[in-house]
């Protein structure tokens, strides 16, 4: 297996899915895997990645400012979502993506331009054409070779964020679970946001594996390493 992997060249790796599909999981078994070959490994997450990365993660993100018995989390316009996602995205590929690829590296994004699809166009329901032209601002025609997408039921993957009840969100007793105020939308959104996953997919499946998060974290590494071999050998 080894030898396909001797010459040196940047490999673009992305990872994609709802909540609490396992992406970060993935990402953590696959480098490993490919890190007992010897094999440079640049793994990277969205939004984030960068000192203002980070900084842009935290102004959607953090909640430490709010009140959460009136609510739980203050929802951004979905145009600010798009901005600020877009712009963290430019930051991680000046600073790590593209010194990365440049360097031979293989590199695992967990999340990018897709979720922005995903999330801002099926789920806030953004026009694509609003989306692709800020996306394409940014990546500059960067794109993924493969595209590994977990895809779960919204209802188990909401449950292992910890959010057992969507109907009982607002209510005042127990502490909930969940990352952030995007775990808190309705499955309704979350529904959307699966479909679109999976309408892109079924769209590029060149590009896209779609894989069932319900696999073992060993069987989904072996399937997803597989799909690079393969996609290797091919080159
Ligand atoms: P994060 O805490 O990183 O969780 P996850 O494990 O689900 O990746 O949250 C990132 C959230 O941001 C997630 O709900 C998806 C959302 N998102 C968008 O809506 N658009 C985007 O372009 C990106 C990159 C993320």
């Amino acid at each position: 297996m080894n030898d396909i992997f001797d010459t040196p060249r940047g490999l673009f790796l992305s990872l994609e899915g709802g909540e609490g599909t396992g992406k970060s999981s993935l990402s953590s078994t696959l480098s490993a895997k490919l890190m007992e070959l010897d094999l440079e490994v640049t793994i990277c997450r969205e939004p984030g990645g960068t000192v203002i990365g980070e900084r842009l993660r935290k102004a959607l993100f953090n909640n430490e400012d709010q009140d959460h018995r009136e609510k739980p989390f203050i929802n951004p316009d979905p145009r600010t979502e798009l901005l600020v996602f877009s712009a963290a995205r430019s930051q991680l590929i000046t600073e790590v993506i593209r010194p990365a690829l440049n360097s031979g590296n293989i590199v695992i994004c967990d999340r990018y331009v897709d979720s922005t699809f995903a999330y801002q166009h099926y789920g806030r329901g953004l026009s694509y054409e609003l989306i692709d032209e800020t996306v394409n601002l940014t990546i500059n025609g960067l794109m993924p070779s493969i595209t590994f997408l977990l895809d779960l039921d919204p209802r188990e993957g909401l449950r292992r964020h910890g959010i057992e009840d969507q109907m009982n969100l607002f209510g005042d007793s127990e502490r909930i679970g969940g990352n952030n105020y995007l775990d808190f939308e309705s499955l309704d959104f979350h529904d959307r946001v699966r479909s679109g996953y999976l309408e892109m997919a079924a769209k590029d499946q060149d590009r896209w594996m779609v894989l069932d998060a319900n696999l073992s974290p060993s069987e989904l590494t072996r399937l997803a390493f597989e799909r690079m071999a393969l996609y290797l050998r091919s080159k």
